[in-house]
């Protein structure tokens, strides 16, 4: 398929979109995420928070999960903004959900105004664990 937003500039957009809708009245850090199926389709999510604090949900997992709901099992790109000159990456959680079901794919992180830096997965999550390691066991068949 035609790729019409080579530098990933709507998908940031569509981050920073999604960031606006962010519950976040504990911690006040609001943060977008965008992630691009393989036909092209952007879903959304923002960080959720809730009182008790660790039932947290962070942007790039809500946009996963609300993807995956949706249908999509196939990733291109996913688009982090948070409002801060340094780049906002995926926290560790985030790194291992992205992975299962997105694997390498192009991480680019954002601000209100600028695009701060690119990454693809495999070098954000070195040696990852993932299903093909249970496979792996004799005792898993
Ligand atoms: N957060 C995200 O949504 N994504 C990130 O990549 C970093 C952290 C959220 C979680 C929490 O609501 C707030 O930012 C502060 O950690």
């Amino acid at each position: 398929m035609t790729h019409h937003d080579a530098n990933g500039a709507a998908l940031v957009a569509a981050a920073r979109a999604a960031r606006e809708h962010a519950h976040a009245p504990f911690s006040r850090f609001r943060v977008g995420a965008a992630l691009e199926t393989e036909d092209g389709t952007i879903v959304t999510g923002c960080n959720i928070e809730n009182a008790t604090y660790g039932l947290t949900l962070c942007a790039e997992r809500v946009a996963v999960f609300k993807a995956v709901s949706e249908g999509h099992r196939r990733f291109r790109r996913v688009a982090v903004v948070a409002d801060t000159a340094t780049p906002t990456p995926p926290c560790g959680p985030c790194r291992q959900i992205l992975w299962e079901f997105a694997g390498n794919l192009e991480v680019i992180l954002g601000n209100l105004h600028d695009v701060t830096a690119r990454y693809h997965m495999a070098d954000l999550l070195p040696a990852p664990f993932d299903a093909r390691l249970i496979a792996e066991d004799p005792n898993t068949r």
